[in-house]
């Protein structure tokens, strides 16, 4: 069933039925999240045309100021997927609350709900670094017919049917999994499909790649610190190499396909680290163990934590099987 150069359009079509809930409606959430994609795709690619274009007086032409990129990302995925009607609820990285969709959904008979970080490393916008988009999709626990709940929400991640990310790089890429394995699409900008072209994709077991912003490294708990310098140290296949984006998407983008590991440790400034357990750990954890990976946050399996906020943070420990292995055996040790 993974024909290279399919479009993803033949190929939801085509996994629709091995999907185990089996249902024509998943189609359709991918429909509209890839329909997003392409709309931030196009505008972030002219980003940084921005300005040029607002001194011809374009931007202002209906009396509203640029938008940041982020908040423009988080308006156009909510809007697509109110208006498909596709979902009963959605959480973002840019909304205090999660949006229940009863404008539209009027007798609340959707069953999914969508989580997003619609723009993930914004701080790289303005020197035309990579971006990404990160989603993830569950089936509602409360009775369908009756209005979403924080509890729809606050699931465990290994109760994900989805997850996928977006990556607005050197070519723009839609990477995802519905539990059977991971999949990456490249979209071709002068057709406006996305074709298959990273099928099957994995994480080779071991790497020699480590993501981390070693600022903080004072900050960082005795565990992680011995794990940076394990990674520093001349022997075997080491010292590693250091690789870091900044963007979470892209890190682990290049790290899945070359083999590395990504660190967002807790830290004297943060207890529980930056990065967000709904939109941000749990969607790519998932991917991450589709694609023969691992995800922890230092003790524990990402995808087994309950949820107790929408905003909750979470150390972050992702790739290479082994490497990911490893850090939990210094974290162990350093106790
Ligand atoms: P966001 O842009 O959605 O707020 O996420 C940024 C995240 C993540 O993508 C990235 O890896 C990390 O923040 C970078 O944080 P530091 O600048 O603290 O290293
Ligand atoms: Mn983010
Ligand atoms: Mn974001």
């Amino acid at each position: 069933m993974h024909k290279k150069n399919q479009t993803l359009g033949e190929f939801i079509i085509g996994n629709q039925t091995s999907f185990k809930y089996s249902s024509g409606e998943l189609s359709s959430l991918f429909n509209s999240i890839r329909l997003a994609a392409k709309v931030v795709n196009h505008e972030v690619n002219k980003a940084g045309l921005v300005d040029i274009i607002g001194s011809a007086g374009e931007v202002n032409i209906q009396g509203e100021s640029q938008q940041k990129l982020d908040v423009y990302a988080n308006e156009k995925f909510i809007q697509t997927l109110i208006n498909r009607n596709i979902v009963c609820g959605i959480a973002s990285e840019e909304e205090d609350d999660f949006i229940s969709i009863n404008s539209i959904d009027e007798n609340h008979q959707n069953k999914y709900v969508v989580l997003i970080d619609p723009l993930d490393g914004s701080s790289n916008i303005d020197v035309n670094v990579s971006v990404g988009t990160i989603f993830s999709i569950y089936r509602r626990v409360t009775p369908v017919g009756t209005p979403v709940t924080l509890e729809d929400f606050l699931q465990k991640g290994n109760q994900q049917v989805a997850a996928g990310y977006v990556v607005y790089g050197t070519s723009t890429m839609l990477v995802y999994t519905t539990g059977d394995g991971v999949n990456g699409f490249t979209l071709n900008p002068a057709i406006g499909s996305f074709y298959l072209s990273h099928p099957n994709m994995e994480f080779p077991e071991n790497g020699t790649i480590y993501s981390v912003n070693e600022g903080n490294y004072i900050h960082f708990p005795q565990g992680i610190k011995n794990y940076i310098k394990y990674c520093q140290r001349e022997e075997e296949d080491r010292p590693y190499t250091s690789r870091y984006i900044g963007s979470l998407v892209s890190d682990f983008h290049r790290n899945m396909i070359k083999g590395g590991i990504y660190l967002y440790p807790k830290s004297s400034l943060n207890s529980n680290g930056k990065l967000r357990l709904l939109y941000e750990c749990n969607p790519m954890a998932f991917i991450a163990e589709q694609a023969n990976g691992k995800a922890s946050d230092g003790f524990i399996r990402i995808l087994d934590i309950q949820p107790t906020e929408l905003h909750q943070r979470v150390p972050f420990i992702c790739g290479s099987k082994n490497m990911v292995a490893k850090v939990e055996e210094f974290m162990k040790e350093a106790q």
